[in-house]
């Protein structure tokens, strides 16, 4: 991936900050050039929307977002007959628009949409790159600028929600982590303000709790959290208090875990 070439000589204005951990401009580059779909996965508030944004922007790319919830279906992404003044209408979904006009389609959390979800995305996401409107009866074929990107967190999955291998053996896949912490301070700085050296010690504490991952916690503190927690003393909270708010309250809602946070928050930062 090290011979990739960059994406552009300059930079652009306008492009959602992003710093890469690792080869991912350049792998999400190289998979848009050859029309291989994008599957990203990784914990909560650790970066992959924001890496969406920025590559779409880098690209110079519509980016159309669906969050996907339990109750989506294929309908919902695909379209439907509408009654519009007594007419019924046929209303492109957000995955038809993205496939008409080309871009990035990128499905959030997909595992949660319903089952019939992967009909739609099996033909779009193989050679044929089609979208079937059953109920228009049109084949859509999918521009070259388009591509199809979707994330979730392996998580806080059931078994019952996770993508069937003919589904997940459709992607490249990208796995996200937490940044390094050099990289992750200069982040949080650079997203709330505050200056590196009083970021440090709230990354360091991050790091701390998210060990505890698994035995107390079911997730580790996001980066999100880390940059809440920064911008709350950029503005004046005290240390304390915004580190109880952001750092501890979020993640447990359980008194005996909540009082070890609080002794490991004690020992690293107040
Ligand atoms: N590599 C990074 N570069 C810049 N900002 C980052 C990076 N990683 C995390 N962030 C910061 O963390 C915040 C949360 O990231 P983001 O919303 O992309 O998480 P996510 O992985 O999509 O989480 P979720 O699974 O909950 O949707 C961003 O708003 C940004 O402030
Ligand atoms: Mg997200």
């Amino acid at each position: 991936m090290t011979t990739a070439r960059p994406v552009l000589a300059t930079p652009l204005r306008d492009v959602p900050f992003y710093t890469p951990a690792r080869n991912e401009c350049a792998l999400f580059e190289l998979a848009w050039r050859r029309k291989l779909p994008l599957l990203l996965k990784g914990p909560t508030g650790c970066g992959k929307t924001r890496f969406v944004a920025h590559m779409a922007a880098r690209l110079g790319l519509p980016l159309h977002t669906v969050s996907c919830h339990d109750d989506l279906t294929a309908a919902d992404l695909t379209g439907r007959y509408l009654l519009k003044g007594g007419d019924t209408v046929w209303t492109d979904g957000p995955l038809t628009r993205a496939v008409r006009e080309g871009g990035i389609c990128y499905l959030d959390e997909v595992v949660e949409a319903r089952k019939d979800v992967a009909v739609v995305l099996h033909p779009l996401t193989d050679d044929r790159r089609v979208l079937p409107l059953e109920r228009t009866g049109e084949l859509l074929e999918a521009p070259d600028g388009f591509m199809l990107v979707v994330s979730y967190n392996p998580g806080y999955q059931s078994l019952l929600k996770t993508l069937k291998p003919s589904t997940r053996q459709r992607f490249v896949a990208l796995e996200f982590g937490f940044l390094p912490p050099e990289q992750e301070i200069a982040v949080v700085a650079a997203e709330s303000g505050l200056p590196a050296g009083r970021v440090a010690p709230l990354v360091t504490l991050a790091g701390r709790l998210r060990a505890l991952k698994g035995q107390d916690l079911e997730e580790g503190v996001s980066t999100r959290l880390v940059v809440y927690c920064a911008s709350l003393i950029a503005a004046g909270m005290p240390v304390r208090e915004a580190v109880l708010s952001t750092m501890i309250e979020p993640l447990t809602d359980e008194p005996e875990v909540k009082a070890a946070l609080v002794e490991v928050a004690g020992a690293v930062v107040v």
